[in-house]
């Protein structure tokens, strides 16, 4: 594979960061995700203003212009060949060559990290015929979780124990309303009305979220944007998550609870395709 680092393309085995580098010392770092499917990036100018944000707020400086990241990601996804799959993308503070819990001077340069994932059959993925069943787990994480730092120790854990349950993902859940899952947004349905928390600094402004609830308003689709407990999301009639990764994955099943009549809903089903059909 070949990969990017601070204006390098290189083989994988041959790119190398700091060992100082604040990304790697204190995930002093943010990243994106954009997904590729036919060759193409999906929503690349929707990430690149995420990106923008996440630096801005944690007052780092950007690498470089946004013109140039699409170009870095398009130069590595045809140097991959890849078709279906996913650029990763990640900024680090980078680092004046010590460990300091003070930031380097402002002049230090940023770390830019970008890599390919092949993904074949990304698009028709037999998960989501299936569905994912979700646990339900406390979310400790800090609070400024709109920040999409690369601090994602405790949502790995949280996928950990999904897994040793016997189950897909985990939904957190904090004051007794859950807020997204371990990487995507969470959403059920009920009588038709798509219910799904409302941004704020608890959760990630989901960049997959914003073009799925444009759609849904498209197709005359009810959307409530509210805080819901996982009690009313087990009641439901389907649920679902939205990501770069996985676009819309259904959702089957909550802490044991079946929702429906345990198979992907219908509503969750239609948006996936809706959503794949508009991206192509
Ligand atoms: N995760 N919430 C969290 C906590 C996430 O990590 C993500 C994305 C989302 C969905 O955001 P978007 O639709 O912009 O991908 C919500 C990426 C895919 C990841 O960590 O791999």
């Amino acid at each position: 594979r070949t990969v990017y680092v601070n204006g390098a393309y290189l083989p994988e085995t041959e790119a190398t960061i700091s060992i100082f580098d604040r990304g790697f010392l204190m995930a002093d770092a943010v990243y994106e995700v954009t997904s590729v499917l036919d060759g193409k990036l999906i929503d690349f100018e929707g990430h690149a203003v995420r990106l923008q944000r996440s630096l801005d707020e944690l007052e780092m400086a950007a690498p470089c212009t946004q013109e140039e990241l699409l170009e870095i990601h398009r130069k590595l996804v045809e140097l991959n060949d890849i078709d279906e799959g996913l650029v990763y993308l990640q900024v680090t503070r980078g680092s004046d060559g010590d460990r300091d819990f003070v930031f380097p001077s402002a002049d230090t340069k940023p770390s830019l990290v970008l890599f390919t994932q092949n993904k074949p059959g990304l698009a028709d993925n037999p998960a989501a015929k299936k569905g994912a069943k979700i646990i339900s787990i406390e979310d400790i994480r800090w609070g400024r979780r709109d920040i999409k730092t690369v601090q994602l120790l405790y949502p790995s854990m949280g996928k950990m124990m999904a897994k040793k349950a016997g189950c897909d993902d985990a939904w957190m859940v904090e004051d007794g309303y859950v807020t997204e899952g371990t990487s995507n947004n969470a959403y059920f349905v009920k009588d038709g009305v798509i219910v799904t928390r409302p941004l704020s600094n608890d959760i990630l402004h989901g960049i997959t979220r914003k073009a799925v609830l444009r759609m849904a308003a498209e197709a005359q689709l009810k959307i409530e944007e509210r805080l819901f407990t996982i009690e009313e999301a087990q009641a439901a009639d389907e649920a679902f998550t939205t990501s770069a990764s996985a676009f819309v994955m259904p959702v089957v099943e909550i802490d044991g609870v079946a929702l429906g009549d345990g198979t992907p809903g219908p509503i969750a089903s239609r948006l996936r395709e809706i959503y794949l059909d508009e991206s192509r």
